[in-house]
This record gives structure tokens, C-alpha cells and sequence, in this order.
């Protein structure tokens, strides 16, 4: 029996009312019923982050340990101004060698109607330079204010297939970086 892939869901801002809530804790409990996942919830608010540093130099010890453990990633976020949230920069900034050839997804969230695209369109060569590799689908929580209830209930079930289809090619791609990482060896630095 292959060992659970472990794919972590990250909630990118700190904002008070968010409805990227909403989205995460779907994300994360549909992740939950996959047999072949593990996965926890991080909240970026809840991470040990400094406001007058940067960089690894203020590692919070306990996320980095999840994101070295990680086979792969799920980023939850909101667009904020056309682009994602600050917080979510200063917390992914924390790490590096953790992500390297490591898989990811980006879900977007938003009240216009393009459901965060261009946050994660902002978000591709950070993921690049962290060392991440992106998969070629996302899910997009446009007019989120119409999608979930007060109390998080999904209100368009269409979302349900949108989001199996992102996990399975996020697990395909976690599986094979997985493969890689340990079976083939790494390029040396020159
Ligand atoms: C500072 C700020 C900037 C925003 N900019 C945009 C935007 O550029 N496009 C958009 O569709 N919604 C924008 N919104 C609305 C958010 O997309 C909306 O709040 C949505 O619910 C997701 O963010 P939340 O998780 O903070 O709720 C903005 C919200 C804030 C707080």
C-alpha cells in the first residue's frame, strides 16, 4: 500500500469576515475523503509571523516542519486589488528549500466574477521561484457571496466536480514529483 500522499490546505488572509473561509474549508474536507490524502488546514493567521522581518530568518518552526513533510500544496486566495493578499507572501516567504519539487494548486476567491484569476495569475512566478510546481487547473470561487451561507454551507454543488477534478490532477502530479524526489536524483547545483 502506497503511503498517503500528505497535501496541507493553506488559507491565505487574515481578513476579519473572510469568505476565503468558506472556500478552504471546503477544499479541505472534500481533500479528507480522498483515501490517498492527508491533509490539515493552516491558517495564516495562526502562523508565528513577525511584522518587522522577513524571510527565513523568522521561520516559525512548526510550519516549516509541515511544508518539509508536504507532498504537495493547496493555496487558498482571496483577491485583494487584483493581486493576493500580503499575509500570504510573508508567510510563503518563511520557507524555501521545503517547497522545492513539491506540487501545487491554487483556488481563487473573490466577489467579482472571475473568481480570484488574477491572484493567481500574480501568484505563478512566486510559486516558480519557491521551487513549486504548478498543476494546469484551478478552481475559481467567483461572486463568493452567492456560493456559500453565512454558515459555510456550498450553495452550488456544481463546485463539487470542479474541485475533483483539480484534486485529481493535483495528486497525479503530487504522486510522479513524489516518485521523482525519491527514485530519481537531483540535478547538481553547477
Ligand atoms: C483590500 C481588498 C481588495 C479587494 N479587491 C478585490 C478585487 O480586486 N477583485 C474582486 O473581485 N474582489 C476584491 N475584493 C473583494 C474580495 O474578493 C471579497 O472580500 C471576497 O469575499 C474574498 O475575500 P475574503 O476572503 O477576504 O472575503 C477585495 C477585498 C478587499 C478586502
Amino acid at each position: 500500500m502506497e503511503r498517503p500522499l500528505f497535501i496541507p490546505v493553506l488559507l491565505g488572509t487574515a481578513r476579519r469576515g473572510r469568505r476565503s473561509e468558506h472556500a478552504a474549508r471546503f477544499v479541505f474536507e472534500q481533500a479528507k475523503k480522498r483515501a490517498e490524502l492527508e491533509t490539515e488546514l493552516i491558517d495564516v493567521c495562526q502562523l508565528a509571523m513577525k511584522l518587522d522581518d522577513a524571510g527565513e530568518q523568522m521561520k516559525d518552526p512548526k510550519f516549516s516542519a509541515t511544508i518539509q513533510r508536504c507532498d504537495g500544496l493547496i493555496i487558498v486566495t482571496p483577491e485583494y486589488n487584483h493581486g493576493y493578499p500580503g499575509l500570504l507572501k510573508h508567510a510563503l516567504d518563511m520557507n524555501l528549500e521545503e517547497y522545492i519539487h513539491k506540487a501545487v494548486g491554487i483556488c481563487g476567491v473573490s466577489a467579482g466574477s472571475f473568481g480570484g484569476a488574477r491572484a493567481i495569475e500574480a501568484l505563478l512566478p512566486v510559486m516558480r521561484e519557491l521551487g513549486l510546481v504548478t498543476i494546469f487547473w484551478d478552481v475559481n470561487f467567483g461572486n463568493v457571496q452567492n456560493l456559500f451561507n453565512e454558515q459555510g454551507k456550498l450553495l452550488d454543488q456544481s463546485y463539487v466536480p470542479r474541485l475533483d477534478k483539480f484534486l485529481n490532477e493535483l495528486i497525479w502530479m503530487t504522486r510522479v514529483l513524489r516518485y521523482g524526489r525519491e527514485n530519481i536524483p537531483e540535478p547538481k547545483a553547477q
